[in-house]
């Protein structure tokens, strides 16, 4: 998508518009709502719920025991946490480069974030980890898989068990991503996983948590607000296990609903090539926007099994004002670009040091000095080789352009 007719070249793309529902879940979801069936519990035993069925299939895909349906990855967040144990003043370890709702999530649960800093590529830094968990003596991970990067977790899960660590991976950004060949999500005690919009699978809002751990999976299906209907789940652990949490685990009505499911089942069967497409494009655009001066790439370690719904790239060796200026340049063509480096949070974009509210320990010099320089592109999945042509000449004019503005 270009327009040639001046001499800049401009991409005529929304790169913020979502990637439609397949006609395959509009059909569901429409059937479900001539039913009125929306609830996910249903009375009538005969049809099995739709959020009943996507738990299974999605423990399934994940190849773990259990599953429950959340109305947000951030709601997930929470209830891993207070399944997991977490008691107000807990310190839950957490990487400084995440979204709001996770460190939103900790707040929400009564835990206390300590901040740990990030390397280049984005992930979380071991060392710091490792230092951080002794100071701290924190007993949780919030190990948020942020834009898909994902750490050397062989090393990452040493550090853990040497702490003895209980892991809470936040897999909202890498829902079929791997780690030598092993997916995010089946390396720590509890995962979680979000549906929101611009995510792998899109419902509008929506949220996945599986383990391995009956006692977690029974809580979190009891906190979710099970009612006493929770004998409808069906990756779920065995009735009895529910028996000891039933009457102190409160009911927080965090359920998703039938019609959340009904959308979500279809595009679940879509997922690995969806996540084969995007992983083309990053692998068409990033060489691209590695040869432009003052833009850079992270390097991808081999067994990082990433799956790219957007780009991140760093800025160096310009100014503020100059990077203000390249970043208008693009949006004025048609490339959106979001900046980590920004004074003030804009749209999803905040950083560590925009939530006031957290008072935990945590220096993170090295987070401090990559958010800095970070960008981030979205990668809908209609984008094309030629696209992703169109977007690096746009970042490449805009450089060249923010530099004759100065
Ligand atoms: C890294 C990360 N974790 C968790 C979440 C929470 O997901 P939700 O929006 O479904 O609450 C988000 C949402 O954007 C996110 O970016």
């Amino acid at each position: 998508m270009t327009n040639t007719t001046t001499n800049r070249t401009r991409f005529e793309g929304d790169l913020s518009a979502p990637d439609p529902i397949p006609a395959e879940g509009i059909e569901a979801a429409t059937r479900l709502m001539q039913d009125g069936r929306l609830f996910r519990y249903g009375e009538d035993r005969g049809s099995i719920p739709e959020a009943a069925m996507l738990e299974e299939e999605f423990a399934a895909y994940m190849d773990m025991k259990y599953c429950v349906g959340l109305n947000s990855g951030g709601c997930a967040l929470y209830i891993a946490l207070k399944a997991s144990g977490l008691e107000t003043g807990d310190k839950v370890l957490l990487n400084a480069f995440t979204l709001a709702p996770v460190p939103g999530a900790i707040d929400h649960a009564g835990g206390d974030a300590v901040l740990v800093d990030i390397d280049d590529r984005f992930v979380i830094d071991i060392d710091d980890l490792d230092r951080k968990a002794t100071a701290s003596g924190a007993k949780f991970l919030m190990l948020s898989y942020m834009r898909g990067h994902i750490p050397d977790m062989d090393r990452l899960m040493a550090v853990c068990e040497k702490h003895n660590l209980i892991v809470i991976e936040d897999c909202a950004h890498t829902m079929g991503a791997g780690w030598d060949g092993r997916l995010t999500g089946t390396f720590g005690d509890v995962a979680c996983f979000s549906t929101q919009t611009f995510k792998h699978v899109n419902s509008g809002e929506g949220g996945l948590l599986v383990t391995n751990n009956e006692d977690i999976a029974a809580r979190a299906v009891l906190r979710s607000g099970s009612y006493m209907l929770y004998a409808q789940h069906r990756a779920r652990p065995d009735m009895e296990v529910f028996e000891k949490y039933r009457a102190s685990t409160p009911n927080c009505s965090m359920r998703m609903s039938g019609l959340v499911a009904s959308i979500l089942r279809p595009q679940l069967t879509e997922l690995d090539e969806r996540n084969r497409k995007w992983r083309h494009m990053y692998d068409v655009l990033a060489p691209m926007i590695d040869t432009i001066d003052h833009l850079s790439m992270p390097i991808r370690p081999a067994k990082e099994g990433f799956v790219p719904s957007s780009l991140q790239f760093m800025i160096s060796g310009i100014d503020d004002a100059r990077t203000s200026r390249f970043l208008s340049e693009a949006a004025a063509h048609g490339v959106h670009i979001k900046w980590f480096g920004a004074e003030v949070p804009i749209g999803f974009t905040s950083r560590h040091d925009h939530w006031a509210y957290l008072n935990g320990m945590g220096d993170v010099p090295n987070a401090d000095a990559v958010l800095h320089g970070l960008c981030d592109i979205r990668l809908p999945l209609w984008l094309s080789d030629e696209d992703c042509a169109v977007i690096a000449a746009v970042l490449r004019e805009a450089m060249t352009a923010s530099a004759e503005a100065a």
